[in-house]
């Protein structure tokens, strides 16, 4: 048995999150062989990096006629062409090989009706960060899929980052709305508070070089005191009577929590509609 080390992998789409993924792996060693079918061909930044266990197809024919000796199929295409991939690759995929899908909004059930309701199958859904390992994936694994299996698919998501499992798939459209699309977010804060602090008389570049690396920080604060709640990393830049207080003033008691709200809701119910 294998407990998620020296596992062959079949990595179907190498595009951002898939070239992200196979970094990962290629850094953590958890792979014994790799499989990569991408028409696009091997990216061009990883061209002189790749080693030797990887064999890379273009042509889904010949992938198929490769008979690729995978443990877990990865799937990392967009979801638009989602029923067209797997239809050119289902003879290739094993009945007991486990299938893991990172693709937003398509659910177990397809992957069950694609590839026959006895295979295996796990859902995730990664984010951007898992770029430089920084990422969190949310994953839920339907009624086939073995401890040994949930292990592996653990083993291969830890790669890029965090993991955390739900039982309950329609969880997955929050947990998508929340840490799928989070880092953008994130990242319009940075932009919202460089552009108050030109509106407040600082010169645009400086404020974006003060507001991104105060995200920075803070982002580097959070991971690093996971003893302390969020609230309290919050109140001990807050002194009684001072800035932070009254620029929390107007934030806390504001429209911001409301906006939130709406934003995670909105991306939530977009998520299920990507589902049907
Ligand atoms: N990016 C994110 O923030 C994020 C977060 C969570 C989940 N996801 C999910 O991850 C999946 C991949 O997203 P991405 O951002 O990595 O997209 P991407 O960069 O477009 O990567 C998809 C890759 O699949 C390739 N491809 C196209 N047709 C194929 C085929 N028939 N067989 C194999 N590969 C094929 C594409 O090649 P071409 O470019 O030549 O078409 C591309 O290299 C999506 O389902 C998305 O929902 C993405």
């Amino acid at each position: 048995m294998k407990d998620g080390k020296n596992i062959n992998l079949a990595l179907i789409g190498c595009g951002k999150m898939g070239t992200a993924m196979l970094r990962g792996w290629l850094a953590s060693s958890i792979e014994n062989r790799i499989y990569i079918l991408d028409p696009a061909g091997i990216p061009e930044d990883l061209q002189d990096y790749v080693p030797n266990p990887v064999s890379f197809f273009t042509d889904p024919a010949k992938f198929v006629s490769a008979a690729p000796a995978a443990d877990i199929f990865i799937i990392a295409v967009k979801p638009q062409i989602m029923e067209n991939v797997c239809r050119s690759i289902a003879k290739a995929v094993p009945r007991s090989a486990l299938v893991l899908s990172i693709a937003a909004g398509q659910t177990i059930t397809s992957f069950e009706r694609r590839f026959g309701t006895a295979q295996p199958v796990v859902r995730a859904m990664p984010n951007t960060p898992a770029s430089i390992g920084e990422g969190i994936s949310a994953a839920v694994a339907n009624g086939n899929v073995t401890e040994n299996q949930k292990e592996q698919a653990d083993a291969v998501l830890k790669s890029i980052g965090k993991t955390e499992w739900v039982d309950d798939e329609s969880l997955l459209d929050a947990i998508t709305a929340v840490s799928g699309s989070g880092p953008a977010y994130v990242f319009l804060l940075i932009e919202i508070m460089a552009e108050a602090g030109c509106k407040a008389g600082l010169p645009a570049d400086l404020a974006m070089r003060l507001a991104r690396q105060t995200v920075v920080g803070a982002s580097a604060l959070a991971k690093k005191e996971t003893a302390l709640p969020v609230s309290s990393l919050r109140q001990s830049v807050t002194s009684p009577g001072g800035t932070t207080e009254a620029a929390l003033r107007v934030l806390m008691g504001g429209p911001m929590q409301r906006l939130f709200d709406e934003a995670i809701a909105a991306a939530t119910a977009r998520g299920k509609e990507l589902g049907n």
